[in-house]
């Protein structure tokens, strides 16, 4: 036995403990922080359809889209303050997301949920009340800022309550919980469209109060994470919530490591420029290209925008609010199929499986939409038969995405990084998904508009790319444990010139220590 815990036949540490009650019930109510993030994302597209909404916001919007059909559609909702309402929430989040890993450190992942649950609420009270622009964009912000702290502190949270057996199942379910919430926005706004006098809008929006609620209230019963107590000297009432949130007596081995862990990240002065060490170079790499990548496979085109680009592609406002509620329901169904088969089939075949269903995708609806509506966006008389080959195509690129660079993009990631740069890590890695899901937010609509059909290609062109790059430069990562994670940059045949024997750090799973060193191929 090689300091804490024991060691099993494949090298791998175990520490006693088992799936408790009380563990699941934190879990569960810690990850409502995805599902909020998820009705965000499913909101804002739906509403921007509603011509009620349309016409007391962005009134300039809703008279081009009064305009005869056969003047261009590409162009029908190209607006500047229409993107700046969708993607002010992205920027908000990336700048809240900095402060709150401060805030996360030193009073503990508790305290940020509780803010993050805070400001959704009040974020999205005024968006249910709005009266002008400016106090859908303020609302929005306020939003942003609470995403911001949840997303900092919820999958922090996770990882550090959960049995390390069921990390990766938990970690996955915040991706699940996404895509339940995406869902979820997307079926309200469906319903509420269709109330009398146009009011629904007001309820999708303030409806982001239910799950911003239940963050806020469960925050104040969650406890913290033994990791946080410890973090900030709190060693025997760790300890005490160690042997309940695990359900054993015996978590003297796990305690240890826990304390070891927490003085060695401490002992690094620097996190940030630790990170730009030429042995880091692989995670940092993983850390910025991951999220960038994911963000350019053009889902969030989908996400937001599924229900502006079903009108453009010639459906009516209640019919596209139902295709956005079919992709919505693909989208959860894949996600499942990747939390079944990610450590049967591994990441890089998921990766490059997805890649190639939604390049093949990408390819069938350009040649669609460009048939249909060819350069200058007047589609003529739409047959049936058309749109359902569309809406088929966007169904199966989103299954492709869902099972792959969806739980992937967060995954893999959260679990190449050692520990002592895990945190720093994490933080780049949430910030360029936060400012690529911005960029593309903000020049999406002005894109179809000039870009036509052609858009599809431009995130084809990088669907090739990013899985040419998976091909070559990310190495399997099923079945290591993170404590082991070193291994794969040293045998690979181009990263191994960054990490040499001895060079690498101790690439420590969140929660133990380095006193298993001796008992690996490190
Ligand atoms: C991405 C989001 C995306 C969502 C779709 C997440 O992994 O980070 O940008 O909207 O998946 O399900």
């Amino acid at each position: 036995m090689a300091g804490g815990g024991f060691v099993v036949g494949d090298g791998q540490k175990a520490y006693p403990g088992k799936l408790t009650p009380f563990v699941l019930f934190t879990c569960v109510v810690a990850a409502m922080g995805g599902l909020i993030f998820g009705y965000d994302i499913g909101i804002s597209g739906g509403v921007t359809s509603m011509p009620s909404f349309l016409r007391r916001f962005f009134p300039s919007v809703y008279e081009k889209q009064q305009e005869d059909a056969t003047t261009n559609q590409y162009c029908q909702y190209d607006s500047p303050t229409l993107t700046l309402f969708t993607s002010s929430l992205y920027l908000a989040a990336l700048i809240s997301s900095l402060v709150a890993s401060t805030v996360t450190r030193k009073f503990g992942r508790r305290l940020s949920m509780l803010f993050g649950g805070i400001l959704f609420c009040v974020g999205a009270l005024i968006n249910g009340f709005a009266k002008h622009v400016w106090m859908l964009i303020v609302g929005r912000i306020l939003l942003g800022f609470g995403i911001g702290f949840a997303n900092q502190s919820v999958p922090l949270y996770l990882s550090e309550m959960a049995p390390y057996k069921y990390r990766g199942a938990l970690n996955i379910g915040f991706q699940l919980s996404i895509t339940i919430g995406i869902l979820v926005a997307e079926v309200l706004n469906y319903f509420f469209a269709k109330i009398k006098g146009g009011w629904g809008w007001r309820l999708s929006l303030g409806g982001a109060v239910v799950p911003a609620l239940i963050i806020t209230l469960g925050s104040l019963v969650l406890p913290d994470t033994p990791n946080s107590m410890i973090e900030r000297g709190k060693h025997e009432e760790a300890k005490t919530k160690l042997r309940r949130i695990r359900g054993v007596d015996d978590v003297s081995q796990e305690f240890d490591d826990l304390v070891q862990a927490s003085k060695e990240s401490q002992a690094i002065e620097h996190p940030w420029t630790n990170l730009l060490r030429r042995k880091y170079r692989p995670h940092l790499t993983m850390a910025i290209m991951i999220p960038f990548f994911q963000q350019l496979t053009g889902i969030n085109v989908i996400m937001f925008y599924a229900p502006v680009l079903f009108n453009t592609i010639g459906f009516t406002t209640d019919a596209s609010l139902m295709s956005a509620v079919v992709t919505g329901s693909v989208n959860v169904a894949a996600t499942l199929v990747s939390i079944y088969g990610v450590d049967k089939w591994g990441r890089r075949f998921l990766f490059l499986e997805g890649g190639t269903q939604m390049l093949i995708c990408q390819a069938v609806v350009a040649a669609c939409i460009g048939a249909k509506f060819g350069v200058d966006g007047t589609p003529g008389e739409l047959p049936k038969w058309y749109a359902i080959v569309v809406v088929t195509f966007i169904c199966i690129y989103v299954a492709g995405f869902a099972w792959s660079w969806g739980p992937l993009g967060w995954l893999v990631p959260s679990e190449i990084f050692p520990l002592e740069i895990r945190s720093a890590a994490q933080s780049i890695t949430v910030s360029v998904n936060m400012i690529f899901t911005f960029i593309i937010a903000q020049i999406f609509l002005t894109m179809l508009c000039h870009l036509k059909f052609g858009l599809f290609l431009v995130f084809a062109f990088f669907v090739v790319v990013m899985s040419i790059f998976v091909y070559i430069f990310l190495p399997e990562t099923k079945g290591i444990p993170i404590e082991e994670m070193g291994q794969v940059w040293r045998s690979h045949w181009y990263w191994s010139r960054f990490v040499e024997d001895g060079e690498y750090g101790n690439g420590l799973e969140m929660g133990k220590s380095s006193s298993n060193q001796g008992t690996k191929h490190v």
